[in-house]
């Protein structure tokens, strides 16, 4: 079996940095070894002993950059990749303009093919090495995501969009030929090579009633699938979605009412909650994907992620590509960091790479596979340079801690900073 021996920094979390002290939720060691089998993590320790105690290892030095386990994006649209950056629009005028027109284009094979493959390799030069993408309406386009995800031996996860109204007529489905191509593309692709299936309805102003609860059965179905949606992202949203359920308590309500709430439904941004709402949401057990550059991007609000960990709500980390204005976890991990300043309560670097690799393998509920370096996860790693253009090697040139060197390429860090991607080790 192939044997690979990673040398370098690593920081390997024993808790959660939200539940212990973030200094001391990790143990960082300066020259430390991660022993690879047959694509799994088996064994941590000293750079020396390992190497001593496995000489036929393929030996990969990474000098100072720090291993960490692969980037895992929450939530994101793939078919977004071409518009992502497009100005000046507010949620649902940004949907009509935007992002409608673009995703009418990916009921052909050669185009959805085409776009996974950029988007891919966008996310792999970001460190990004697995997420949850919302595909579009067409069958073709889930094809062509979980083809290119394969080919590359990625963990991944994506669902056809269930939408059947308030949308284009050409993007639409109905209650029963949503049902249908999801429950198809299910079969097909959940738990073949590394593909977990995600059920998918965008939200609710896009889905009729019968919609929602043709979801709900099909999740009642497949209870370990992930189930994915948009909740309260922006206040003319939710005000419509007064309008168009009328009887919901409110807009999780909705989702409640339809099956579509518990563990593994992962609901995007979650900005605007009211008070039963946050409730609800910690009571039933239901995840959150924080979306931090599509929420000031798209003028959403501020994620209240202080009161979503007091609540213990599994909650991960996302691009929300293309709302969000980044490909690179860097990014949206200083965008996470601006936003908790500006609620008042700054997340901790331990906190911020925490979310980015365990916090969102527990939203997706694929901890015990991927998002920490520890013996038996499957050893998607990457390496990041924590001096990798001057402003950052001069301010990290003063750190005194691990965190204070790795802070600056958090804030400040993009590609570039992302050395190897080694999937399946
Ligand atoms: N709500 C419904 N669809 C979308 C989408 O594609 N992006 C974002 N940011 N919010 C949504
Ligand atoms: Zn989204």
């Amino acid at each position: 079996m192939k044997t690979t021996l990673h040398i370098g920094q690593t920081l390997i979390f024993g808790d959660s940095p939200f539940e212990a002290s973030p200094e001391e939720s990790a143990v960082h060691e300066s020259r430390a070894g991660v022993l690879v089998v047959g694509g799994r993590i088996a064994a941590t320790g000293s750079a020396e002993d390992l190497r001593r105690s496995n000489p036929h290892a393929q030996v990969l030095d990474h000098g100072r950059r720090l291993i960490l386990p692969g980037f895992i994006d929450a939530h994101a649209h793939f078919p977004q990749t071409a518009i992502i950056a497009s100005w000046g629009k507010r949620l649902i005028d940004w949907l009509n303009t935007y992002t409608f027109p673009e995703e009418a284009r990916f009921g052909d094979p050669a185009y959805a093919a085409a776009i996974a493959a950029t988007y891919l390799d966008l996310c792999l030069a970001n460190g990004i090495t697995t997420a949850a993408s919302y595909c579009t309406i067409h069958p073709e386009s889930v094809d062509a995501l979980f083809e290119a995800a394969e080919t590359r031996g990625l963990r991944w996860v994506a669902g056809k969009v269930m939408m059947d109204r308030n949308a284009p007529v050409d993007l639409r489905d109905t209650a029963q030929s949503g049902y249908d191509f999801s429950k198809a593309l299910l079969n097909k692709w959940h738990n073949r090579a590394r593909m977990t299936y995600a059920i998918t309805p965008r939200f609710a102003p896009t889905s009729s009633h019968d919609q929602l609860e043709a979801a709900g059965a099909l999740w009642s179905e497949f209870p370990n699938c992930p189930m994915q949606t948009h909740l309260c992202e922006q206040i003319e949203e939710i005000a419509w979605v007064r309008e168009l359920y009328p009887d919901a308590r409110d807009y999780f309500d909705v989702y409640q009412r339809a099956g579509l709430a518990g563990p593994g439904a992962v609901m995007g941004h979650a900005i605007h909650l009211g008070e039963r709402e946050w409730q609800a949401i910690a009571d039933t057990g239901t995840h959150i994907a924080h979306c931090p550059t599509s929420n000031t991007f798209i003028g959403s609000g501020l994620f209240d992620m202080a009161r979503a960990q007091t609540a213990s709500i599994p909650t991960g980390l996302a691009t929300d590509v293309g709302g969000g204005s980044s490909f690179s976890m860097l990014r949206t991990m200083a965008a996470a960091y601006e936003i908790s300043q500006l609620r008042g309560a700054p997340l901790h670097p331990a906190q911020l790479i925490w979310l980015a690799t365990q916090g969102s393998a527990q939203s997706l509920r694929l901890e015990d596979r991927i998002g920490s370096i520890a013996v038996g996860m499957e050893a998607d790693l990457i390496t990041l340079d924590l001096a990798s253009t001057p402003a950052i090697a001069q301010r990290q040139a003063r750190a005194e801690t691990i965190w204070e060197a790795v802070f600056p390429t958090i804030m400040m860090g993009d590609d570039r900073a992302v050395q190897v991607v080694s999937i399946a080790g």
